[in-house]
């Protein structure tokens, strides 16, 4: 199996994107192709929205896909901003029965968490880092000396005792049509919080958010130095088909031993 191309696909609230990615370079190498998330966003609907999208690249290879939610083994166990139908859920066997290819699911923020590691703002970083997605939801992936702990769920930590998701994500910055500077004077809250747990020595902020950080850095004021991800959007779609490298190499591994 060729590794050295794989299909990338991230699945958000609103759209879901596909790309081929050069997991060498850690680039896409075709346009993104994005189909609106289907509404209500059940896992049939997505399956088949992914079914398309693996035609529309005729792809046959393996296939990475970050979820917005916690993956074990290829099951999903939370849907905090997708409809609750899929809680265990056998992803992997889902997608990969719907589209023909071997599908590895794993969520989304550990899938661009890993792309920004290899290849982007977190590159040859040593120490402890954590990158916060900020888009419907709060993604977060911590990295300590290059390796990362799978779906650490501190979107959802408690700020002013509710779930910290609902009130300094971007979603929730439309929601209360709040402008730059009170958004991120609660964003900044959030990011106080996340330091006084887990000290890192840098922040990356990636997500739809992280397009527009000039609004929103001046007012940060953690010690951790906060930088925006580097590979922006893309990081979802390279590190989903990172880690479907990564499964795959380690599946031949256990049947060759
Ligand atoms: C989910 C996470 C996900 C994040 C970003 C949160 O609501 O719980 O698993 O990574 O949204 O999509």
């Amino acid at each position: 199996m060729n590794l050295k191309k794989i299909l990338g696909i991230d699945i958000g609230g609103s759209g879901v994107k596909g790309a081929i990615v050069d997991t060498k370079k850690g680039e896409l190498i075709t346009e993104r192709y994005r189909i609106p998330t289907p509404q209500p966003a059940t896992p049939e609907a997505v399956a088949e929205v992914i079914k398309k999208i693996t035609k529309h690249f005729k792809w046959k290879g393996p296939v990475g896909a970050g979820f917005p939610g916690v993956i074990q083994q290829g099951i999903a166990r939370t849907a905090a901003n997708v409809d609750d139908s899929w809680i265990d859920k056998d992803l992997n066997k889902l997608f990969s029965q719907a589209t023909g290819c071997k599908v590895h699911v794993v969520n989304d923020a550990d899938a661009a968490g890993m792309a920004e590691v290899k290849f982007g703002a977190g590159k040859r970083h040593k120490g402890t880092l954590i990158l916060i997605t900020v888009g419907t939801g709060l993604g977060t992936v911590v990295f300590t000396n290059g390796k990362l702990v799978p779906n650490l769920e501190l979107g959802h930590i408690l700020l002013h005792g509710a779930d910290a998701e609902l009130y300094a994500t971007d979603a929730a910055r439309k929601r209360d049509e709040l402008d730059w500077d009170t958004w991120a004077g609660r964003f900044n809250e959030y990011l106080l919080r996340i330091e006084e747990l887990i000290w890192p020595d840098k922040i990356i902020i990636g997500g739809g958010a992280s397009k527009k950080g000039e609004k929103f850095f001046p007012h940060l004021t953690t010690k951790a130095k906060v930088v925006p991800a580097k590979l922006m959007n893309e990081a979802g779609i390279v590190g989903a088909a990172m880690v479907s490298k990564y499964y795959n190499k380690l599946e031949k591994k256990n049947r060759n031993s």
